[in-house]
């Protein structure tokens, strides 16, 4: 380890910028974004939600509806939610604004906050529809690589679930492949039905239900954290 502290996992791709939020966004980012805001340096699950059963984490949430949707029913569980796109971090303050959520916190990068839990800390982990990435230069860029892996095979406790989805199926295959090569995680599906229809308690993200709209067929993919 370099005296400047150990190397991050990786960089983080996407754009952090789009059109120019209206002016109630902006109003509504400058006064609750603070109070969702992760405080920086390791995180204390226990210090962050008192009273929570479980912590679950979700990376990329895009718009944050499912985000929002996984903490309205599950008030007993904390949640992280990770996102670069400022335009998604504004949609999921107004989620929580509108519907006055309090068990969510929000960070930027899903690396950085992997690498900032504490061992077996989570219940729960999801990364829905993350990034292709379909040109081969830009593989690396993609959030499932071993060394992501890794981190979440610490931060989830054994038992715990990492759920993924896309909507192609080179992405999906990928995924498949290093999750099976992954010492520390089981695919427990059986048939046809526990890869091709989305779990009831796993709502429609704004990104499916293009991807839907233009002909697309994601997959779902549930893996269990090994004992
Ligand atoms: C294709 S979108 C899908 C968004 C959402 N999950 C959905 O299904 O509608 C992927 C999202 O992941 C976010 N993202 C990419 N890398 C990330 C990272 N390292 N940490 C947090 N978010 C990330 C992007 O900003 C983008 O909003």
């Amino acid at each position: 380890m370099s005296e400047a502290g150990p190397k991050p996992l990786r960089r983080a791709y996407g754009r952090r910028l789009g059109r120019k939020l209206s002016a109630r966004r902006r109003e509504l980012l400058a006064e609750t974004l603070p109070r969702l805001c992760l405080p920086s340096g390791a995180i204390a699950p226990a210090a962050l939600f008192p009273e929570a059963a479980d912590l679950w984490l979700e990376i990329g949430y895009g718009g944050g509806e499912h985000l929002a949707w996984q903490a309205e029913r599950h008030p007993e569980i904390g949640f992280i939610g990770c996102e670069l796109f400022q335009g998604g971090v504004a949609s999921l303050v107004r989620h929580v604004d509108e519907r006055g959520l309090a068990n969510i916190r929000h960070a930027q990068d899903g690396h950085d906050v992997l690498e900032r839990l504490p061992e077996a800390a989570l219940g729960r982990c999801f990364l829905l529809f993350p990034d292709p990435w379909p040109k081969y230069r830009h593989w690396k860029r993609r959030f499932v690589r071993r060394e992501s892996l890794d981190a979440l095979a610490r931060a989830l406790r054994p038992g715990g679930e990492f759920r993924f989805a896309s909507d192609d199926a080179e992405l999906a295959a990928w995924t498949l492949m290093h999750l099976l090569a992954h010492p520390a995680f089981d695919w427990p599906a059986r048939g046809v039905a526990d890869w091709d229809r989305r779990p009831e308690d796993w709502p429609e993200t704004r990104y499916e239900r293009k991807a839907i709209a233009q002909g697309r067929h994601p997959i779902y993919l549930r893996f269990l954290r090994q004992g």
